[in-house]
């Protein structure tokens, strides 16, 4: 194979995105093109094409699979910014405050009927029966992310089950269906499957962490969304197992409480140590990804793996 250029591998899906999103109904169209070009760290579509490099090749495949898998995503951002009833994403206002929310999840739907019709050409079974049950499963995630929404009471586990599902599925579905795009042996699919597992897990960590200890700037949305939106993540789980006192205050929130009393449950874990153990335990998953990454057989696409998984969690939004 040629030696791979993500940069340019990125751009190419770039223009297939835009090129998928248009539609004769201009509204849909336009908001699709709101979410798109307001950028967005495409990390789907760089995971299906790094694992597709283990395989024997079948580029137009893989670009489609690329395609549809960020297009599932954004299908995803919007529906969460509905279901968060949030403003802002990427900086930008959300499609419910910039047009209403009808659009928002019609524009949810018309992302995600785009990605399946981007993948209706690709023969191969699995890919339809693996993207479909995941849906299934984001599905799940998110409703039982609303179910979970204020419960302090809730276990590491809990959370742990639910962020594979919302998150990290996703992007064992760019390692694995990357990976059989390209015609790779079962055994390095199901490498690439763990691999994406591990990297979805502690990314979704970062995720939870950055919520606290970036900016509003830096996040496109106010820092201390998750909470506010009553959504328990890692660091207060944490906290709330080390601190009583805390725990009586984060037990007491409701989606009424004043700003001031999610204010100081805010500041508690910005300032606490509950920030490290949580980074340590997306350490954890991370380092599980990369003992299988070397275990794979493609030392330019392993290199430039570790590379982005390294670039990844050390981002900053
Ligand atoms: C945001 O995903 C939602 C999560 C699953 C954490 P990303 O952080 O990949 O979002 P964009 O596409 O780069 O904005
Ligand atoms: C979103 O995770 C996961 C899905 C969209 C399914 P978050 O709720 O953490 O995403 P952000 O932080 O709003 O981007
Ligand atoms: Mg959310
Ligand atoms: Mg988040």
């Amino acid at each position: 194979m040629a030696k791979l250029n993500m940069n340019n591998e990125i751009k190419k899906i770039e223009k297939y995105l835009q090129q998928a999103i248009k539609s004769n109904d201009k509204v849909l169209e336009e908001a699709a093109f709101h979410l798109l070009s307001s950028g967005g760290k495409r990390v789907r579509p760089a995971f299906v094409i790094l694992s597709s490099q283990f395989g024997k090749g079948n580029e137009s495949y893989t670009n489609r699979v690329a395609v549809a898998l960020e297009l599932i995503h954004m299908a995803t951002l919007v529906h969460d910014d509905v279901i968060d009833k949030s403003d802002t994403r990427r900086g930008r206002l959300t499609i419910s405050k910039k047009w209403d929310q009808q659009t928002a999840i019609l524009t949810g739907n018309f992302l995600l009927a785009l990605a399946l019709e981007h993948i209706s050409y690709i023969p191969d079974q699995r890919v339809h029966s693996v993207i479909s049950n995941a849906i299934i499963d984001v599905c799940k995630g998110e409703l039982f992310q609303f179910q979970d929404q204020f419960n302090s009471q809730q276990s590491i586990t809990n959370y742990l089950r639910r962020i594979n599902r919302k998150t990290a599925l996703l992007i064992q579905l760019s390692t694995e269906v990357g990976a059989i795009s390209s015609g790779a042996d079962e055994q390095t699919v199901h490498r690439l499957k763990f691999i994406g597992h591990y990297i979805g897990m502690s990314f979704q960590i970062v995720d939870d962490i950055l919520d606290f200890t970036s900016t509003e700037k830096k996040l496109g949305k106010p820092v201390g969304s998750d909470l506010m939106n009553g959504h328990i993540t890692l660091p207060v789980l944490l906290e709330i197992r080390k601190n009583p006192e805390f725990k009586q205050h984060v037990a007491a929130l409701t989606p009424n409480s004043p700003k001031e009393d999610f204010n100081y449950c805010i500041d508690v874990i910005r300032n606490s140590d509950s920030i490290n153990e949580a980074q340590a335990v997306s350490d954890k998953y991370l380092n599980k990804a990369v003992t299988l990454i070397n275990s794979l057989n493609n030392k330019e696409a392993q290199t430039l793996f570790n590379k982005l998984i390294q670039k990844m969690s050390k981002r900053n939004v």
